[in-house]
């Protein structure tokens, strides 16, 4: 009697039964093996390919789900008084939502205690087809202008040659990049460690906008707040964490959510008119700048909860999909120069990463309540075709028979009105190190001798002449916070 009689039937991926798992298909019990066997190729071959190429930075990662629920209300406000976005009119509506925590220098199977950004992922299933929101848990960036990009991502990851992180290549590139500072500070203060994903705030860190029913816009900054509070790691607490376990912060995500304790950040925006405030030292589409809370306070948009674990990290993790050009009618790109080159840069590697056809994976699919029409064709692994109508033959438009047809006029696109010289030129009022030396001055005194002691520990693995540079940078900052890393590294006052 077969003890295991309850268990599915084990099958190729053609469904037939494989009645032997244990041995190949040999001419006798001891070799050489037949090349007719199916089953042992499908198998092994499968197993080939199991690996898709990791993301080029967030490539470790975890993924929950949940709901977002709105307010209904934009802080004290009616939310149709900034945005037409239908997920947030209605205080009670619930969107599904993916959520997806990472670090981003480290490789797939890297550490999750490093002193690194994460990122803070959210894709919204809206009525309306899918809204990406794709941040990070610090509210500024390194770099304002996307040609950066690829350059700051080379600094910080492994050297080429000796495939180390190279605080000497790291802080080579940062001094030469004044703009970083204020990144920086957040980095290398104790926020640069989360001490895990759930007790950590996430921050959309560019700017968009918000568009009304009458198509008017207003320029916005997206904060997640964590209802677990903020909590960090030093340096000593993260050692002792990596020396036995590489993914603590996924590891307290899953069983938080397996014990029903579900995780929750409130969805918080902050809001300008949508010009080029003249009156503020910074430009309010610079991502290495904060908008002071006190001129533009926080409202409170709605709230997400996660509470479901996924049920396969290759087919959810792995696969899906973020992107900054994923919106939704009344969410709106910016011309933050960062934004634009994000948006083309997503979904390029993901077609490379995944595949031309990655949009057709549940994960990243809208939910199935959308409709999806277009008249997209083939493509590796392509397996659905969209609703066209009555008339398959038809997959052009426009067509005099059948198909699709465009979406009616009632659809109002968002029209900004551009102009001016094409140029290559950085913005205007660049302002690199007045927030820097502001964070600095208003951290409390153990978080500024943390964040000096963490910077004077890498830059002293730095060439004399990149320490000397570093140092000025952070005497523009702050003349106090330069003199105390210069302090540390020994060297002089007139540096
Ligand atoms: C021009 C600047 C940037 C470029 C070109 C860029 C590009 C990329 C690329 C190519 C990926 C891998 C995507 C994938 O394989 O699916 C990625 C992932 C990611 N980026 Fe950026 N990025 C930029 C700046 C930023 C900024 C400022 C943030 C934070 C606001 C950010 C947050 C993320 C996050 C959270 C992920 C991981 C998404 C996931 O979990 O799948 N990136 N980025």
């Amino acid at each position: 009697m077969n003890e295991q009689v309850d268990k599915p039937v084990l099958t190729t991926r053609q469904g037939h039964p494989v009645h032997n798992n244990q041995q190949q298909r040999t001419v006798g019990s001891r070799g050489p093996a037949t090349l007719e066997n199916y089953h042992f190729l499908e198998k092994i071959s499968h197993f080939d390919r199991e690996r898709i190429p990791e993301r080029v930075v967030h490539a470790r990662g975890f993924v929950a789900h949940g709901e977002f629920e709105a307010y209904g209300t934009i802080g004290d406000e009616p939310a149709s008084t900034y945005t037409r976005a239908r997920l947030f009119q209605t205080r009670g509506t619930k969107t599904p939502v993916t959520v997806r925590f990472s670090t981003v220098i480290g490789g797939r199977d890297s550490s999750e205690a490093t002193r690194d950004p994460r990122g803070f992922a959210v894709k919204f299933r809206t009525e309306d087809g899918n809204w990406d929101l794709v941040g990070n848990n610090l509210p500024v960036f390194f770099i304002r202008d996307a040609v950066k990009f690829p350059d700051v991502i080379h600094a910080l990851k492994p050297d080429p040659v000796t495939f180390r992180q190279e605080p000497n290549r790291i802080f080579d590139f940062m001094s030469g990049t004044p703009e970083s500072m204020h990144m920086l500070t957040w980095l290398f203060s104790p926020r640069g460690i989360p001490a895990d994903y759930r007790r950590q705030d996430g921050f959309g860190v560019n700017t968009y906008r918000m568009v009304d029913a009458a198509g008017e816009g207003v320029l916005v900054k997206y904060h997640w707040k964590s209802q677990q509070g903020v909590e960090s790691l030093t340096e000593e607490q993260a050692a002792a964490i990596q020396a036995t376990e590489l993914g603590h912060a996924s590891r307290d995500l899953y069983e938080a959510i397996e014990r029903g304790e579900y995780p929750q950040w409130e969805l918080n925006v902050q809001i300008m008119s949508d010009d080029e405030h003249p009156e503020l030292d910074f430009d309010p589409l610079d991502d290495t700048k904060t908008w002071p809370e006190d001129v533009f306070p926080l409202r409170p948009v709605g709230m997400m909860t996660l509470n479901r674990n996924v049920a396969n990290v290759h087919n959810e993790n792995e696969q899906i999909a973020f992107g900054t050009g994923v919106l939704v009618d009344g969410l709106e790109f910016s011309d933050d120069k960062m934004l634009v080159g994000r948006t083309f840069s997503y979904s390029d590697t993901q077609r490379y990463r995944v595949g031309p056809n990655y949009l057709q994976l549940p994960i990243n699919a809208p939910r199935p309540d959308v409709a999806v029409g277009t008249n997209q064709e083939g493509g590796p692994m392509s397996y659905h075709v969209d609703d066209r109508g009555e008339n398959p033959h038809i997959n052009f438009e426009p067509s005099s028979v059948a198909g699709l047809r465009e979406a009616d006029e009632s659809y109002r696109e968002y029209r900004p009105f551009v102009s001016g010289q094409v140029v290559k030129a950085p913005i205007e009022r660049r302002n690199d190190y007045a927030q820097a030396g502001e964070h600095f001055r208003t951290m409390p005194e153990w978080e500024r001798d943390d964040l000096v002691k963490n910077l004077v520990a890498q830059l002293e693995q730095c060439d004399g002449h990149i320490q000397e540079k570093m140092v000025w940078h952070l005497r523009q900052c702050d003349e106090a916070y330069g003199g105390r890393v210069a302090e540390g590294l020994g060297i002089g006052a007139e540096s």
